[in-house]
């Protein structure tokens, strides 16, 4: 299979040297292409991370939310599987100033505008049965939740037409061990002792396999 991973958290910027972000380190995407890689499937890495790449992977780095969606956009066709591991900002600048934003004594507000969601547009854009000698594509995405998280995990999964949730909870951001809950569209909830990335990770890559 081909694998298509993002990881990291975009960075939006106000400025030529100012960005707002978020805590992801871009470790459980990292950890997916790895464990993809070592199963023998073709990867292709879209980054926001600081991370090094994995050997062997085709690696795309990528700063904001606009470019990780051109770059999914432009290498989604040849996928049979996209796994949104990334962070994406939800919001991102209104306008970005060309030169640094001077300081002054008065309160400084900075207005946003939501981005578009990568996830949702790969959910209505994909072959959701073979076509033309290729697969069908898998889809699957994240939900990072602090309440109620199989109830909102699962408004993900139907709201943007997935084959996979992986639920996890803010605990998870930037530490090698994470506890998940993973739904497969029309199953179970299926819930991961707690355990190092890479491990949850080959999990993953099996179940992506299996559909
Ligand atoms: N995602 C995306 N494009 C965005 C935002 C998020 O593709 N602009 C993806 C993430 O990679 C992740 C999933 O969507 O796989 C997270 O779902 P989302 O509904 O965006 O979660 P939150 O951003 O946490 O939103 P909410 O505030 O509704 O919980």
């Amino acid at each position: 299979m081909h694998f298509l991973i993002t990881a990291g958290g975009t960075r939006e910027y106000i400025d030529p040297v100012r960005f707002i972000s978020n805590a992801s380190s871009g470790r459980m995407g990292f950890s997916l292409a790895r464990a993809a890689l070592k199963a023998g499937h073709k990867v292709t890495l879209i980054s926001a991370s600081d991370l090094q790449p994995p050997v062997g992977v085709e690696f795309v780095g990528v700063d904001t939310a606009a470019e990780m969606f051109e770059a999914v956009k432009k290498h989604f066709e040849k996928c049979d599987c996209l796994i949104m591991a990334a962070a994406v900002a939800d919001y991102t600048p209104a306008r970005v100033a060309k030169t640094k934003i001077k300081k002054t004594t008065r309160p400084l507000a900075i207005k946003l505008k939501p981005t578009a969601d990568i996830l949702k547009w790969a959910g209505l854009n994909r072959r959701s049965s073979p076509v033309a000698r290729r697969s069908k594509q898998l889809i699957v995405g994240f939900a990072l939740e602090d309440k109620d998280l199989r109830k909102n995990a699962e408004k993900k999964l139907k709201e943007k037409n997935l084959d996979m949730i992986i639920a996890n909870t803010p605990a998870a951001i930037g530490v090698d061990i994470a506890s998940v809950q993973i739904k497969i569209a029309g199953g179970k909830w299926l819930k991961l002792p707690s355990a190092k990335k890479a491990v949850i990770a080959q999990k993953i890559i099996a179940l992506a396999e299996n559909i």
